[in-house]
């Protein structure tokens, strides 16, 4: 019995030793490290030991997590000094530092700690992925002598604390590998910005700042929304010792990292010990908007439409030409210079990324009444905001000057901002509310014209001809002109009740004519400096443009310094307002739906044959779709198109413009436009109309295609009915239907070549079912999350079935950007 007690307890020694030999989370000081051993936390989490990245020969001493496959690095000692064989050596030395040597002696790496108090150091690595050295006798948290989360690299674990430590100095900040292949710093640098508070977390490119969170406003960092999840949490700490942002785990369970990737993208995961994959949880910057000053200063970019730009209330592009072609970087400028004796005031911008270089009033208990008269008592001051949105606000935030890097936010905030603004401003905002109540065409009127007018700005960009205007240089003009008097009565000498929109280029008006006929009146501003030559080029093009299905330009009004566009005025609203509406997409009967289908597709045709020039439209979506009285949809918006002449097919570009979810796979990834992308463009509206949803926000509980990879997959699956629009009257002819969806999915095919002529499409649809038409092929951009980890797709109106889905990042607005950036 004794004896047998004697054997257990032996061998749970041996076991012991064993242990410490196979897998021990301890270096002392008499041991060394070599190339080949490792140390293993104690709850088998991390790793520590000599590893080569993927592709390199190079050796470097890490930690990665413990039987994670492939091997995943989050932290390097030697970044910028590999080894280039396995001779390297971390051992103790007489000052307690431990040093890592190649076989030539020379020190690659060192803890570096000053203090020279013992030679008995060790080194530990703990289940949080911190390698600490510390007195063999101390283990206690506080009291390292050294510790690798101190030390950052290009991951940020949880525990880790981003910021900056007054005590000490220490400032904390994530930097970027060089490639891949190579741990040695590159040129992206994330972390807290110390230019005072309110607290702001930055993505550096160097010293330029590529990406800002916004300040800390009590309830998170301004400008971006991390949506609660199971996972972790964020905190950020401020006191007057140090100012830290840091992650924590919800459970023990869990393992995340954020990551500053070697191309400038900060990407958060989260393993899934299910799956045995990281799951990309979030990136930063998500979208075009995240680019810091992406449109310039004085402006907002808001992710909805083709631009993406507009300029803040009161100010102006500062250049109209560059601005209409969607050159963004000299942003806005005051239309009048402030008098700070007229009646300012201040407007409510809501849920917005503040802009940067603010000024922090240092008086935390300030109410967002005394910031106001702190900023009307300067002149300079340009903006004001609370400075803690929490409660009723508190604190006070004041901008002078111009206002950089403000973004609408993409789900709800309680961040506003107040501009300062002319009394004009105030005035006119609250009364073009009310116009717009009443005018419902006004919104998609004036970006017709806002549009057709930046054709007309872009030629003349080439060359700009100081202007020199009488009616008589129109004589050859086959459009009619129109008498300035006579314009003025219509519109009630420019009336601000008739005004109906406002532009980067100018007002639009409502009018009608003395034979009763409505028109909208497109007034360019006088700075715009619109060649004549131009002008009245352009507007040849787009007069010899007449086809039921397009919007008709009637005639031009030049007088001295003032140039004018009439449109057709149309009294209905534009197809998207139909289409996403709950309510009104009720109106639409299957009878009306196709005949919009096929009213757009002989407007198409129009364009790319019948007209006298081949005209690429590039921005075919419903809200360039204008309905006339009887629904009749008209085409509108070629601020964009192109005319290609001859036996021309297809031309590239560099500068992708369009809208998302409407751009086929060869012109937002190559810059390659031809008639077969806007058949792309029409296949998506197809879709769009038969399913009443839109393509980009799309998002079902079962999976994350878009609403083309959702029609292909129910294709594939032969339940093509599901995609009908459950709202349209029950006496759908499925037949027809299903024949639609076949044609809008031939038309998103991936490769051009397949696609159809809008020639075959018009007679696909006409066909009557008298035609056998192809099986489709695979759509582009059905943008499955599981074939790109990075492409996601998020959808409002969802409900969110799970934590995960933190953001929206999907390849449109990544290819979009990386082209743009190309430019
Ligand atoms: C490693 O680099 C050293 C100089 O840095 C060089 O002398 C040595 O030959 C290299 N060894 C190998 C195996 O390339
Ligand atoms: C540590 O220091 C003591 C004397 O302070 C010395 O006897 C001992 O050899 C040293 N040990 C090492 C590993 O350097
Ligand atoms: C990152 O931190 C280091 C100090 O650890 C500091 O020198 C550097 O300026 C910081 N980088 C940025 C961009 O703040
Ligand atoms: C923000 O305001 C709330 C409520 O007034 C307060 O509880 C909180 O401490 C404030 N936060 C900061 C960071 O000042
Ligand atoms: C984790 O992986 C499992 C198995 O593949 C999967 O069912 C589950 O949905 C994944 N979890 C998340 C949150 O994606
Ligand atoms: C502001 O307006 C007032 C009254 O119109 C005028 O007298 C004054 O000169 C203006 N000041 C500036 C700086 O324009
Ligand atoms: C902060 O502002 C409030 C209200 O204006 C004022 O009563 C208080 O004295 C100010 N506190 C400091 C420290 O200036
Ligand atoms: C207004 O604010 C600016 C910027 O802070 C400052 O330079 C200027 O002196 C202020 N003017 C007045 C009248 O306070």
């Amino acid at each position: 019995m004794e004896m047998i007690f004697i054997f257990a307890r032996l061998y749970y020694i041996l076991l012991l030793i064993f242990f410490h030999v196979g897998a021990t989370d301890i270096l002392t000081p008499s041991e060394a490290m070599t190339d080949g051993p490792t140390l293993v936390s104690a709850g088998d989490k991390f790793e520590f030991g000599f590893f080569s990245p993927e592709n390199s020969e190079n050796r470097y001493l890490g930690i990665w997590y413990y039987r994670i496959a492939p091997k995943t690095v989050v932290w390097v000692a030697n970044r910028n000094y590999p080894l280039n064989d396995s001779s390297g050596i971390l051992n103790i030395v007489e000052d307690g530092n431990w040093i890592l040597r190649d076989h030539a002696e020379r020190i690659l790496w060192s803890t570096n700690i000053q203090e020279k108090s013992s030679n008995q150091t060790i080194l530990q690595l703990l289940d949080s992925g911190n390698l600490v050295l510390r007195h063999g006798n101390n283990g206690k948290a506080g009291s390292y002598l050294w510790q690798s989360f101190d030390h950052f690299t290009d991951t940020w674990l949880a525990g880790m604390k981003v910021g900056k430590d007054s005590r000490t100095g220490l400032i904390r900040n994530f930097t970027s590998w060089k490639s891949p292949n190579d741990p040695s710093p590159g040129p992206f640098t994330y972390g807290i910005r110390t230019r005072g508070p309110p607290t702001e977390v930055v993505l550096w490119k160097g010293n330029s700042v590529q990406f800002r969170t916004g300040p800390w406003n009590g309830a998170g960092f301004s400008g971006i929304i991390v949506l609660p999840n199971t996972y972790f949490h964020l905190d950020l700490i401020v006191n007057a010792e140090e100012v830290h942002y840091q992650v924590s785990e919800n459970s023990p369970a869990t393992l995340t990292r954020t990551v500053v990737s070697y191309n400038g993208e900060v990407h958060r995961y989260v393993w899934n010990s299910s799956s045995l994959e990281w799951l990309l949880m979030y990136t930063i910057p998500i979208d075009p908007c995240d680019n810091y000053g992406e449109c310039g200063p004085n402006s907002i970019c808001t992710i909805s439409d083709a631009s993406i730009c507009s300029c803040l209330t009161g100010y102006m592009p500062k250049s109209p030409q560059d601005w209409g072609i969607g050159i963004r970087s000299n942003g806005c400028v005051r239309k009048h210079p402030l008098n700070c004796t007229r009646g300012e005031g201040f407007l409510e911008v809501k849920g917005v990324k503040v802009p940067d270089q603010w000024v922090y009033w240092r008086n935390t208990t300030l109410t967002l009444k005394e910031c106001q008269e702190e900023c009307l008592n300067n002149c300079s001051c340009t903006a004001y905001a609370s400075s803690n949105i929490s409660g009723k606000g508190s604190g006070c935030l004041l901008w002078y000057g111009d206002l950089i890097d403000i973004r609408r936010l993409s789900s709800p905030s309680n961040q506003n901002i107040y501009l300062r603004v002319e009394a004009a401003d105030l005035g006119s905002k609250k009364r073009k509310q009310a116009i717009l109540v009443v005018v419902a065409c006004s919104t998609a009127m004036a970006m017709l014209v806002l549009t057709i007018c930046s054709i007309l700005l872009k030629r003349s960009k080439r060359q700009v001809i100081k202007p020199q205007l009488n009616s008589e240089g129109m004589e050859d003009l086959e459009l009619p002109t129109f008498e300035m008097i006579s314009i003025a009565e219509a519109t009630d000498n420019f009336s601000e009740l008739n005004k109906i929109g406002e532009g980067g280029f100018g007002p639009v008006y409502k009018g009608q004519m003395p034979t009763g006929q409505e028109i909208a009146v497109k007034r360019l501003s006088i700075n715009s400096h619109q060649g004549l030559i131009e002008f009245k080029n352009e507007v040849i093009l787009i007069s010899k443009l007449q086809h039921r299905n397009l919007v008709k330009l009637l005639g031009c009004c030049i007088q001295g310094e003032e140039r004018m566009l009439i449109y057709e005025y149309m009294p209905c609203k534009s197809l998207d307002n139909y289409i996403y509406d709950s309510t009104r997409r009720k109106l639409l009967t299957w009878t009306r739906r196709f005949d919009i289908i096929t009213g757009i597709a002989r407007g198409l045709l129009y364009l790319h044959r019948d007209s006298r020039l081949r005209i690429i439209h590039r921005d075919l979506k419903t809200s360039n779709i204008l309905l006339d009285g009887e629904m009749n949809p008209k085409i509108s918006d070629f601020g964009i198109a192109r005319a290609f002449g001859g036996d021309q097919i297809s031309e590239r570009t560099t500068r992708v413009i369009g809208t998302y979810g409407y751009m086929s796979p060869e012109y937002v990834i190559n810059g390659l436009y031809s008639m077969k992308s806007d058949v792309f463009s029409f296949g998506v509206l197809v879709l769009e109309i038969v399913s009443g949803r839109r393509n980009r926000d799309f998002c079902h509980p079962d999976h994350n295609l878009n609403l083309l990879g959702h029609a292909w997959k129910l294709w594939t699956e032969g339940n093509v009915c599901q995609l009908i629009d459950q709202l349209m009257d029950q006496s759908v002819p499925s037949s027809e239907v299903e024949r639609c969806i076949q044609v809008g999915l031939l038309c998103v095919q991936q490769l051009p070549q397949d696609r159809p002529t809008i020639s075959t499409v018009v007679w696909m649809l006409d066909s009557e079912g008298t035609m056998l038409l192809p099986q489709p092929k695979q759509p582009g951009f059905y943008l499955d999350r599981n074939a790109s980890k990075t492409d996601y797709s998020w959808g409002q109106e969802c409900p969110i079935t799970n934590d995960m889905t933190i953001t929206l990042l999907d390849g449109y607005d990544r290819h979009f950007n990386s082209i743009k950036g190309n430019d």
